[in-house]
């Protein structure tokens, strides 16, 4: 087999069969098929699109290129993934609630690159917290407790890494076949019977619309069936941030404010609805039924007392988190509104942005964040405000990011003089 052969057969609008989509994620992964062919390749995968048998094999093989985990010894294991929003704790409510209802939750998570977050950023915010505990360690933990969420230490998916890295450099990543398999192999991976996406859409998110959005999610949970799992998907907005604090440390203490204190927002309600499907999707159980579940166990507190043992069982400190005391940036200030008018929509990446360079973020994968770091959004889409009105509260460790952080949220805040008509759905669809 040639992958010269592979190519020209890609760049007429052939389907690939099972073996030249192994020979290529083989030869790529250990270096005997170089960077110039395979992305000869994707572009032409770019081009002709696969279908979703070819989508299957291409998901299977990088599935297989490295580590799997072996979650097998649990019963009934959960897991979620989003494919990245600004201000998304829901991972924090949706975990703790499914672990409180006796599924097993062992999730791999990512750390934040660019304008999106990462659970395990989050969560080393937490005095204590460890995100590192061996093999053995987390799997006798969930058997415990139900629940744990460590960082990627296995080589999974390495083909995926490889290939990523390649599509970064050849504007190769916005297709919706390769974007499909890339997530579902690292995904599958991970081990979990049970799977429910997050995909976002919106100013915040990389699919842009809501349509594409939902042809992404269609294609991932048919790849998840296809690999034998119980698969669901929410197509959720990221037209505006979806909790009000953004930063790391911001982002534990918005998971109180609707765990302990029974906040109703935007967030609480995406989380509800996340964990409702994802209960449903793993046990069969109709979706008014897993509503009804879900909100009594946020509501009754059981899934804050699961989430302050998860914390303990990780070496975090509960007491902290429960009396609030999160390491948070020492230098404050409070960004007022320049004028008059409604928050008429955002450039929510912008707004992710200005996290970022509060010191939040990452840049590049060695970039070391400041937990304690980030702002809170005082404001709403469709809010009127006047002039002098708080917009957002933001703190840094180093006070020359200030300005540059106001600026980002003042351009990416569009505030218009027109009411706004219909504000965007914040849950689209479900697929399944
Ligand atoms: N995230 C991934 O993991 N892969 C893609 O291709 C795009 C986003």
């Amino acid at each position: 087999m040639r992958m010269y052969d592979i190519i020209a057969k890609k760049r007429h609008g052939c389907k690939l069969n099972d073996e030249e989509i192994a020979f290529f994620v083989r030869g790529y992964t250990d270096g005997s098929i170089p960077d110039y062919q395979a992305s000869a390749l994707l572009m032409a995968v770019c081009c002709n699109g696969m279908d979703e048998e070819e989508c299957t094999s291409l998901t299977y093989h990088m599935m297989h290129s490295g580590d799997t985990l072996d979650l097998s010894s649990l019963r009934n294991t959960v897991d979620k993934h989003s494919t990245g929003g600004v201000g998304d704790m829901t991972s924090l409510v949706v975990t703790p609630t499914l672990a409180a209802l006796g599924l097993n939750v062992a999730k791999m998570s990512g750390r934040g690159l660019g304008h999106t977050g990462g659970t395990v950023d989050k969560l080393e915010s937490i005095p204590g917290f460890n995100t590192s505990l061996s093999m053995e360690a987390f799997l006798d933990q969930v058997r415990e407790i139900g629940i744990a969420v460590i960082g990627q230490t296995a080589d999974l998916a390495p083909a995926d890494k490889k290939m990523y890295a390649l599509r970064d450099v050849t504007a190769t990543i916005d297709a919706v076949p390769l974007i499909a398999s890339s997530i579902m192999s690292k995904k599958l991976a991970a081990g979990a019977e049970s799977i429910l996406l997050d995909v976002k859409y919106g100013s915040g998110a990389f699919m842009k619309t809501k349509e594409n959005a939902a042809e992404l999610a269609e294609l991932m949970v048919k790849l998840g069936k296809n690999a034998g799992r119980n698969m669901g998907a929410l197509v959720t907005s990221m037209e505006y941030p979806l909790g009000r604090k953004i930063g790391n440390s911001l982002e534990i203490l918005e998971a109180v404010d609707i765990l302990r204190d029974g906040e109703r927002s935007d967030a609480r309600y995406v989380s509800s609805e996340l964990a409702s499907h994802l209960y449903s999707v793993a046990t069969g159980t109709g979706i008014d039924e897993s509503r009804k579940l879900v909100n009594e166990t946020i509501d009754s507190g059981r899934t804050y007392e699961k989430f302050l043992q998860w914390i303990g069982a990780q070496g975090g400190d509960p007491e902290a988190v429960d009396k609030r005391q999160l390491p948070l940036s020492p230098h404050r200030f409070e960004l007022r509104s320049p004028v008059d008018g409604y928050i008429g929509s955002a450039d929510t990446e912008g707004l992710g942005m200005a996290s970022c360079i509060l010191g939040a973020g990452r840049t590049t994968k060695e970039d070391v964040p400041d937990l304690g770091a980030g702002y809170i959004l005082h404001v709403s889409l469709g809010q009127r405000v006047s002039h002098g009105d708080l917009l957002a509260t933001l703190y840094t460790s180093d006070v020359m990011k200030m300005a540059p952080a106001c600026n980002e949220i003042l351009a990416s805040l569009h505030i218009t003089d027109e009411k706004p008509g219909k504000l965007p759905d914040l849950i689209y669809k479900f697929i399944h």
